[in-house]
């Protein structure tokens, strides 16, 4: 099939590959010219396990090409949009520009199909009715349909995530219409090898279908402030959230997964989407309905600032000292700073006087481009020199992996807070370090 994806940053250039994977004939379209440049000389713009293989397979297949030109659109009887929503400069509802803008350019290119069927997916994680909205402004072309198809890939497996997902969710405007009915047909036949491989597939209203998604991210945001409230209450009266984790988990009920507590969720979907839901449902006059989802926000944002306190707690005043802080991305395998706990804590660290080193082993380069002034040293052993505190961030493989006796031989000082409660307090506390670690009491 002849395919387009409209918006090709992390979600649209995953899904495009993929389904060049998949057999179809594939278009990327992006405004940013240096984006489309990169991804046709089969560059990944990104850190993607995965992803430069199976862009590069489509290229050279020649069912892969990637353009700034809406015109060459055309021919494609189906369109995916892969825009992203970021949080609204006022900081809390979810910004719909690009998306309503690549709908009116994609209107005009459509317009010259003559009628033909054509299929627009929203792939972008939007607040429920804009599916609804956008449809309603392609409504004048006739053979035209809108359907909202949510995307549940997370970073480091986005690959596998796009071409072995758990469920399929398909939103149409009239369930059960037969216009409904032409429409999945034509998407189950996009996604004709992944239902034969006997992927569940769900259909339903636009709307739902938009609620999945954000109530996805909102459930697995939940579950991390739920531990990291624990974790708290752990500090305060001498339990360790390691265990409890463990413990509860074993009920499948409550299930072991999105449980490790530490310093907090961040990256580009989750803290952006908890408060578009917030902000939706307000809208909605509902807004009761999500007020924990604030206090989700809000027990993340305390995770940050208790490693500064714990800092504090350690050294005293932050001015002069030499603290290194082990990561940077949001979370391992990634080099995604966006709203990363490990950089918020860093700027809050520097701010407060310290003489801060970064280092990680994939996100420097774009932290450095975050925060202004920012310290990255790139060699583990030259962070670590001459450190008074070390702090854990992110909880790549090879911090976990740190030898507390060698470690020991490269800083200054044997003091280490463990913002992913992911150290053995024993082995480090044996090999002489005052070690901190988030949700473990005293
Ligand atoms: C998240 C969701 O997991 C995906 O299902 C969703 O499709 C995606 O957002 C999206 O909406 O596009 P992602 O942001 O890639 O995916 O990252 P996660 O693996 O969910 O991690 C999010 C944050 O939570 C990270 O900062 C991570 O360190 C933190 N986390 C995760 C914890 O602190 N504890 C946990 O137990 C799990």
């Amino acid at each position: 099939m002849r395919i387009s994806v409209i918006g090709v940053g992390y979600l649209g250039a995953v899904h495009a590959a993929a389904m060049a994977e998949l057999g179809h004939d594939v278009i990327g379209l992006d405004v940013d010219a240096a984006r489309v440049v990169s991804l046709q000389a089969g560059r990944a713009p990104f850190h993607e396990p995965d992803f430069e293989e199976i862009l590069q397979r489509g290229l050279e297949a020649g069912r892969l090409r990637f353009t700034t030109d809406y015109a060459e659109l055309a021919d494609a009887e189906v369109h995916f949009l892969g825009l992203g929503t970021p949080q609204r400069a006022d900081g809390f509802g979810a910004d719909l520009t690009y998306l309503e803008a690549a709908v009116t350019s994609l209107a005009g290119v459509i317009a010259t199909r003559g009628g033909a069927p054509t299929l627009v997916v929203g792939k972008s994680t939007v607040p429920a009715g804009t599916a609804r909205t956008l449809a309603g402004r392609l409504a004048h072309l006739p053979g035209t349909d809108l359907m909202w198809n949510p995307e549940f890939l997370r970073e480091g497996f986005a690959v596998k995530d796009t071409l072995t997902p758990d469920r399929l969710v398909y939103g149409v405007a009239e369930p059960g219409a037969a216009s409904a009915d032409a429409q999945v047909a034509l998407l189950d036949a996009v996604y004709a090898p992944l239902l034969a491989a006997g992927t569940p597939r769900l259909v339903m209203g636009l709307e739902t279908a938009e609620l999945v998604k954000v109530s996805a991210n909102a459930f697995l945001a939940t579950k991390i402030s739920f531990i990291n409230a624990i974790a708290e209450i752990c500090e305060a009266l001498g339990g360790d959230v390691t265990e409890v984790a463990a413990a509860i988990g074993m009920d499948d009920r409550i299930g072991r997964k999105f449980l490790r507590a530490g310093v907090g969720f961040g990256g580009g979907c989750l803290p952006k989407d908890i408060r578009a839901f917030i902000a939706s449902a307000e809208d909605a006059g509902v807004g009761e309905a999500l007020g924990f989802l604030r206090e989700v926000d809000a027990v993340n944002q305390r995770r940050r600032q208790r490693v500064v306190e714990l800092a504090r707690e350690m050294l005293g005043d932050l001015r002069g000292r030499r603290i290194t802080v082990l990561g940077a991305a949001f979370k391992p395998d990634s080099d995604d700073v966006r709203d990363s706990p490990a950089l918020e804590v860093t700027a809050r660290l520097m701010s407060a006087g310290a003489h801060v080193t970064v280092t990680d082993p994939a996100a420097l380069a774009n932290a450095a481009r975050r925060v202004p002034g920012l310290h990255g040293e790139p060699d583990t052993d030259a962070a670590l020199a001459g450190a008074e505190l070390v702090v854990l961030l992110t909880e790549w493989r090879e911090y976990r992996d740190f030898d507390p006796v060698r470690t020991r031989a490269r800083v200054a000082a044997p003091r280490m807070i463990d913002g992913r409660t992911v150290l053995d307090p024993v082995a480090w506390r044996d090999a002489g370090w005052e070690l901190r670690s988030l949700g473990r009491g005293e």
